[in-house]
């Protein structure tokens, strides 16, 4: 009987790497190859430019694979221990760092049928890592940037964006990474950033030419995906384009919150007067949304403003269930509270009657949470709304004062990037 060989890879980014990994495999029998789902992937890292199906079809095409299962989980013993293979093959690169663990699991478990490992030198010169590196270079579409909202939602919990509102912001979104290797996962266009950055109160007055102008920008350095903030989103015939401008730029979502009349920041509440809109109202203009919308994947998500104007928890309830009628692809819901504790109530209770319908929260005033918290009690999308623009503005005023009250430089100088590091900050500057 010919003996089994098994291979776990994501092979997003195929390369001579994994032909090598392959052709040494099949030469033990024959290979199957266990592709690691968007879900296992997104676990540990980034989400595959390419979709499960897509990587599919490409590895099931190579010379020497037999055929491909998925693989599920990070883990590779659940597949292991269905398969019995007589060996597992692997490049010998994961014998240091994260792997290391994986590793020495794999080899414990197929020890139990007399399984072997087989390592098979690195490619030097090439790997994923650097291919993705010069695919961030190269940049995206818009069509490939739009979609990987959804496909994130659908794949990792909870999913983490942040406020962007400039190029130089993002780059700082899309590039920072913890010590456990977690990243953001895009961007918010928030109304209240944009505008304060603009100088403008955010009251609906910087228009969508002047909004999209910035996305752009950000746009032209970046890959993430990017949700846009369009506070009312206008009267419904308004909104049928704004939806349209949206998809053509590559954002992957729109929120519109259920207000009328002048629109005041929600963080505000009732100490200004707001007025929400009526059901019927908002549930049209969603639906205006959707039918005016292009693409599949582009999403309404619509913004509930019950809590924030002490309407209770019902009326959010009964608003949600309206606007998931109506059309909308989730649930913006938001809170002033400093306990988390009503959004918690809302997600749970909307929880039973939409198990899957996205819920996302903006956690500026309730801030003790953690994400993943949320994420237990069914969030999907955590956004961290303002944070960047307000740790840039009291830095910048007091480098200012600074200046001003030492007629010079030098003491705000210490406080500084220095202009070696300005200038070697962004590539291309020397
Ligand atoms: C924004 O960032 O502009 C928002 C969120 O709409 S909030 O400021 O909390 O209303
Ligand atoms: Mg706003």
């Amino acid at each position: 009987m010919r003996k089994i060989v098994y291979i776990g890879m994501s092979a997003d980014l195929v390369h001579p790497g994994h032909m090598n990994i392959i052709k040494e495999a099949a030469k033990l029998g024959e290979v199957v190859v266990g592709l690691l789902t968007d879900k296992a992937i997104a676990s540990y890292k980034r989400l595959p430019y390419m979709n499960y199906a897509q990587r599919y079809d490409v590895i099931e095409n190579i010379k020497g694979v037999k055929s491909v299962i998925p693989q599920e989980t990070l883990d590779y013993r659940p597949n292991l221990e269905k398969l019995k293979p007589d060996f597992v093959v692997h490049g010998d690169d994961w014998q240091q760092g994260v792997q290391k663990q994986t590793r020495s699991q794999v080899i414990e478990c197929i020890k139990q049928w007399g399984g072997q490992l087989v390592e098979v030198p690195y490619t030097v010169g090439i790997s994923s890592s650097n291919l993705n590196k010069s695919l961030r270079e190269i940049g995206t579409t818009p069509d490939v940037r739009r979609g990987r909202l959804r496909r994130l939602i659908e794949t990792k919990s909870p999913v983490r964006i942040l406020e962007s509102h400039n190029a130089l912001s993002a780059l700082i979104a899309e590039n920072v990474k913890s010590n456990l290797g977690v990243e953001f996962d895009g961007f918010w266009s928030s109304s209240l950033t944009d505008s304060t950055s603009k100088g403008k109160p955010d009251i609906e007055t910087v228009d969508l030419t002047s909004r999209i102008t910035t996305i752009n920008e950000i746009f032209e350095v970046t890959t993430k995906p990017l949700i846009y903030d369009a506070d009312t989103g206008g009267i419904a015939e308004h909104f049928a384009f704004t939806v349209r401008t949206l998809e053509r730029t590559g954002v992957s979502a729109v929120i519109i919150e259920d207000k009328v009349g002048l629109k005041k920041n929600s963080l505000l509440g009732n100490d200004v007067f707001q007025k929400q809109d009526s059901i019927d109202t908002f549930s049209n203009k969603i639906r205006a949304g959707k039918q005016a919308q292009v693409t599949e994947e582009f999403m309404i998500i619509a913004r509930i403003e019950s809590l924030i104007l002490e309407q209770g928890m019902e009326d959010a309830l009964e608003r949600a269930n309206a606007y998931v009628n109506a059309g909308a692809d989730g649930i913006m819901i938001h809170s002033r509270m400093k306990s988390a504790d009503e959004i918690i109530s809302f997600c749970r209770h909307f929880r039973l009657a939409h198990e899957s319908v996205p819920i996302i929260v903006v956690p500026t005033s309730f801030n003790e949470v953690t994400a993943s918290a949320l994420s237990e009690v069914g969030v999907n999308v955590v956004i961290y709304a303002n944070q960047m623009l307000r740790a840039a503005y009291p830095a910048m005023q007091n480098t200012a004062l600074s200046i001003l009250t030492h007629d010079r430089s030098h003491e705000a100088e210490q406080e500084l990037l220095s202009v070696k590091e300005i200038l070697s900050l962004i590539p291309g500057t020397n």
